[in-house]
């Protein structure tokens, strides 16, 4: 039977965001189901479209490790070796939209905080090296089995092997191992060192990563959008005291003047510059790649619209909505339709009907139109 794509957490939500979120690895049993859906030669036919970005990585035990960024031809996929071979495809969420739909299981984090979905396809052997990530991750186990080793905490400062393009770790103390089948979830907190090898060839993981702005670049577009709205008035010192040495650049100028440039970042500057930025999806491209509504419809009878999975929607604290990056303002009569959208990304029937009105009914007309929901037959 089709499934959709299904992730739960095994523990209480505020238990798991206290004791291990962003803390320390959890490996969860049986956590997720419905993964069978891309299958390895429908993934790699992503790997051949030029706006997927996708690498293929060689190498096993000591190396040497090598990678490839895509596209691929079909060419490059048949002169492979038998094994120690991974693919991986970054943004296959925001691509096929059914792949999207396990990112609802993620609703006990803010929907701003999740990235993407990279899967990985390996043959037996095939691995991406031993390496930490910089932000969490869910490794969700498909198909296939893998070997975990779990290393320790690690930063720019850890040893790394010498190569052009890759950051592997030199030298990774196991502190874990265990092999994962289909369904096992591993949680990693960002700087935690690990490396999965396929134990078979039909190795599929999906990687649920998330989103970690650089504070410097949200400090880059706080002070953009501040400059964008920013009138023609120039510093002013009104009632300023007697300038005992005139050669400096004093404490009290310097606050004086900071303040004034401070200033332009008010509360409207500070939501319009986090909300554009933070609903920008990873892939905007995606929005070209049609629904499968047919196996959406197969998995879920109940289900009349979703949300593509490269639309990335936010309610602001002001109750208006930011649709990649755009937004949109939203009136009373249109915003309880708007939340739900911006909640969930698949909708039944009997969830729309009650918060749809004429108003709202164009605006999700609106957004179907331009692609961002579809509407399942
Ligand atoms: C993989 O899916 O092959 C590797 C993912 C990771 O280690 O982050
Ligand atoms: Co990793």
């Amino acid at each position: 039977m089709t499934t959709l794509p299904t992730f739960r957490l095994p523990l209480p939500a505020d238990e798991f965001l206290r004791d291990v979120w962003q803390k320390k690895p959890l490996l969860m049993r049986g956590a997720a189901s419905g993964l069978d859906h891309p299958d390895p030669d429908t993934l790699a036919g992503l790997a051949l479209e030029d706006c997927v970005e996708s690498r293929l990585m060689t190498g096993a035990g000591n190396g040497p490790w090598n990678v490839q960024q895509g596209p691929f031809t079909e060419q490059d996929f048949a002169a492979l070796p038998k094994q120690n071979w991974t693919l991986l495809v970054q943004s296959v969420d925001h691509f096929m939209t059914e792949v999207s739909l396990l990112l609802d299981s993620f609703a006990f984090l803010p929907g701003w905080r999740i990235e993407d979905i990279m899967l990985s396809y390996a043959v037996t052997g095939g691995s991406v090296g031993p390496h930490y990530d910089r932000y969490d991750v869910f490794l969700i186990q498909a198909s296939g089995k893998r070997r975990w080793q779990i290393g320790p905490h690690c930063d720019d400062n850890s040893p790394r092997l010498p190569h052009d393009q890759l950051r592997l770790l030199a030298d990774m103390p196991v502190s874990e191992e265990f092999v994962v089948e289909a369904g096992d979830v591993l949680y990693l907190p960002p700087g935690i060192g690990h490396w999965g090898v396929a134990e078979d060839d039909e190795c599929v993981t999906w990687s649920v990563g998330f989103r970690a702005p650089a504070p410097a670049d949200l400090l880059a577009r706080l002070a953009d959008t501040a400059i964008e709205r920013a009138d023609q008035s120039l510093y002013s010192d009104p009632g300023r005291s007697p300038c005992p040495a005139p050669e400096m650049l004093a404490d009290v100028d310097i606050a004086s003047l900071s303040k004034q440039a401070l200033a332009l970042i008010d509360q409207d500057v500070t939501r319009e510059a986090l909300a554009s930025l933070l609903s920008e999806p990873r892939q905007p491209a995606g929005l070209d790649f049609e629904v499968d509504c047919g196996h959406i419809a197969a998995a879920s009878t109940d289900t009349v619209l979703v949300r593509h999975g490269a639309a990335r929607l936010l309610i602001d604290n002001q109750g208006d909505a930011w649709l990649n990056g755009e937004r949109r303002a939203l009136s009373d009569a249109e915003r309880p339709l708007a939340c739900l959208l911006a909640r969930q990304r698949k909708y039944t029937e009997m969830e729309l009907q009650p918060l749809l009105n004429d108003e709202s009914e164009q605006l999700m007309e609106e957004w179907i139109d331009a692609g961002f929901f579809t509407v399942i037959e």
